[in-house]
Formats: structure tokens, C-alpha cells, sequence
């Protein structure tokens, strides 16, 4: 991806900083910066050339408390009306807006993308870089916006727009979301293109004996090894349930839960080439990321996962943990068949 199509980027510090210090106050609080009254200018600076209905549609959107990065087809389709445009112009013009919620302290690269389901809802993704850490624990933005929708159980996935062509991890990382490679890649100047033109010859399910991919989601029955009445624990095991786990057979997931009281769960989903798998705390991420939270936020983190799992995701959601939340102890739940 070239950094010339971040030349004009507006970033959400960018954005932070034309919205002035009652924005910075609500954003150190994990407020979604836009839930206040200044929340159109701000949509003005990141949407400039939206008309004023397009910007109160998402505005009423962003105001709401419950906000997951996701943009109902009807909101969708108002847009394109009002905007003039197609479904498919529609998501790479709402790039800059998924831009905003990128947290990126190691590149300084902003990068944001959205998909469109099955459904017609949008999502939104961003990057999320984790400090002080292995550069493999960043989420890009593609499967940030591509487990957003997984997470908010679409049954597939029909585009992708980004800024430049997605690169050769995340090109992987949605043949797992659409095998065959039938999503169309949207990005701009460019015509719509099939992932399975820029992936050829692409190593997909099928390779380890898999008639589907990640989506639709598939339940396993799991359930939690000693009762608990804690909803985060509940999160934890329903996320591990939706969790695609067919390589490893070891299902887990993460509930992470703010000072404010809010749940983001997060599934763990496997890649058939194994490196480009979200862990259940990625993932987490980028439920609270997409809400417009911060690391700042969480005030608790669980890990559910099968009692003696073929691979344990303990080290590395604690590594991670660690890194964003210090001050929080990791707890884990045992989950069973
Ligand atoms: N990045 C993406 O989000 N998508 C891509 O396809 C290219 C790279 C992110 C990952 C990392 O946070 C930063 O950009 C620099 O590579
Ligand atoms: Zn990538």
C-alpha cells in the first residue's frame, strides 16, 4: 500500500485537535469523540465533501453509546442516495471516517477500510498497532473491518474498499472470509477487482480439507466448566462458541469489559495459512477500537478456551494484555465440549 494515498489523511488526533479539549476530555474518558455536540463539526472535518443530511445520518449513528463500527444497509443506501453515488463509491469515500479510529504509535501509518455484508451493513476497521511490541500482534485495517463483520455475524462478505491494494498478509487473511475469492477488493481510481484476481492461485480452506471458510459463523456447543452469574465470563464463552477454530480444533475467546461497564467480545479466528489468525483479544480490540474506546477503557479481560486446548492462546493474550492494560489481571474460564 502506498503512503501517498495517506497524503490527505485526517486522523483522529488530527480530529482530536480541530474538536478542541472537550473532545480530548471525552475521548481520555472512552467516549466516541463524536458523541457530543460537536460531533458534526467533526464529521466535517473527516467527511468534507458529504452534504449535511449524510452528515447528520452518520452523527446520529456515532452519537449512540451502543456504536459498533457497523452502518445498517438502510443508513447505507440513504447515503448513496443523498450523496449521489454507488453502494460501492459509497464505502471508499467513507474511508477517512474508518481512518479516524486508527491507532497506529509505531508507523504513524493510518490506514482504514470498510466491508459490506451479505446483509448490505457496513463496517468499519482501522490498524491498531500494540506498543512496545511484536510487530506481528498489529491488527491491519482490512481484518479489522473484516472481523468486525464476523463478529457481528454476517453470512459473507460481498466488497472491501481501502485506500491502496490490501497487502499480501490481509489478501490472505480474506481468502479465509471468501474463499474462491469472489468479494470484490474496492480500491480508488482503480476498477472493482475479485480478490481471486490479485490473489491467484490462492492457498485457501480447501488446502487443509475444508469445504467453507470462516463465514457463515459455525456454533460450537460449548460450555463453561464451573458456573459463573458474571456476564464477562459469559461474553468470553459465547465469543469462544462463534469462535473458527477448524486447524487448531481449539475455540477461545475474550470479553473485555470498560470502566464504563460496556462488553466487547471477541472470537478467535484461524487462518488456513496459519501467521494471519486473529487472536480472541485482536479481535476484542477491535470491537472496542471500532466503538471509539481506547486501551484506556478496559477494566477487565477474560480469556475462555477449552481446558487442555491443542494451542492455548494464555501467553499471548496475556503478552498482549500486559502491553495495553497493565494495571488489569487476565482472568481465565475453562470452557467444555
Ligand atoms: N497496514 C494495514 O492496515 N493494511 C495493509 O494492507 C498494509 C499495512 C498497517 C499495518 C501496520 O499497522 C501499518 O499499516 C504499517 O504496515
Ligand atoms: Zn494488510
Amino acid at each position: 500500500m502506498s503512503a501517498l494515498c495517506f497524503e490527505t489523511q485526517i486522523t483522529r488526533r488530527t480530529v482530536l485537535a480541530v474538536l478542541g479539549m472537550s473532545a480530548l476530555g471525552l475521548a481520555a474518558t472512552g467516549t466516541p469523540i463524536f458523541a457530543d455536540e460537536s460531533r458534526s463539526d467533526g464529521l466535517g472535518k473527516i467527511l468534507p465533501k458529504f452534504s449535511e443530511p449524510s452528515r447528520l445520518i452518520l452523527a446520529r449513528l456515532l452519537h449512540d453509546p451502543e456504536y459498533s463500527g457497523r452502518i445498517p444497509a438502510v443508513e447505507a443506501a440513504a447515503l448513496s442516495r443523498n450523496e449521489n453515488t454507488t453502494a460501492d463509491k459509497l464505502m471508499l469515500e467513507l474511508i477517512p471516517l474508518a481512518q479516524s479510529y486508527s491507532f497506529a504509535p509505531i508507523s504513524n501509518f493510518y490506514v482504514g477500510a470498510l466491508v459490506r455484508g451479505a446483509s448490505g451493513d457496513l463496517y468499519t476497521g482501522a490498524n491498531i498497532e500494540i506498543p512496545g511490541q511484536c510487530l506481528g500482534f498489529a491488527v491491519h485495517a482490512e481484518q479489522s473491518a473484516c472481523s468486525n463483520a464476523y463478529m457481528h455475524g454476517e453470512k459473507a462478505l460481498t466488497a472491501l474498499a481501502v485506500g491502496g491494494a490490501p497487502c499480501g498478509h490481509c489478501r490472505q487473511f480474506i481468502e479465509e472470509m471468501s474463499p474462491g475469492g469472489e468479494i470484490l477488493i474496492l480500491t480508488p481510481q482503480k476498477p472493482p477487482a475479485k480478490l481471486s484476481s490479485i490473489l491467484p492461485a490462492a492457498f485457501g480452506p480447501a488446502a487443509l480439507g475444508m469445504k467453507q471458510g470462516a463465514l457463515p459463523v459455525e456454533e460450537t456447543d460449548l460450555k463453561l466448566v464451573s458456573g459463573s452469574a458474571d456476564p464477562l465470563f459469559a461474553a468470553a464463552l459465547d465469543a469462544a462458541r462463534k469462535s473458527h477454530a477448524p486447524y487448531s480444533k481449539s475455540p477461545s475467546g475474550v470479553g473485555i469489559r470498560t470502566a464504563r461497564g460496556r462488553i466487547f467480545r471477541g472470537s478467535y479466528i484461524e487462518n488456513v495459512a496459519f501467521n494471519p489468525s486473529l487472536s480472541p483479544l485482536q479481535t476484542a480490540l477491535v470491537g472496542l477500537i471500532a466503538n471509539g474506546g481506547t486501551f484506556a477503557d478496559i477494566s477487565a479481560v477474560t480469556l475462555a478456551e477449552l481446558e487442555n486446548p491443542t494451542i492455548t492462546q494464555k501467553a499471548v493474550t496475556d503478552t498482549v494484555r500486559a502491553a495495553i492494560a497493565p494495571s488489569v489481571k487476565l482472568q481465565i474460564v475453562s470452557a467444555s465440549i
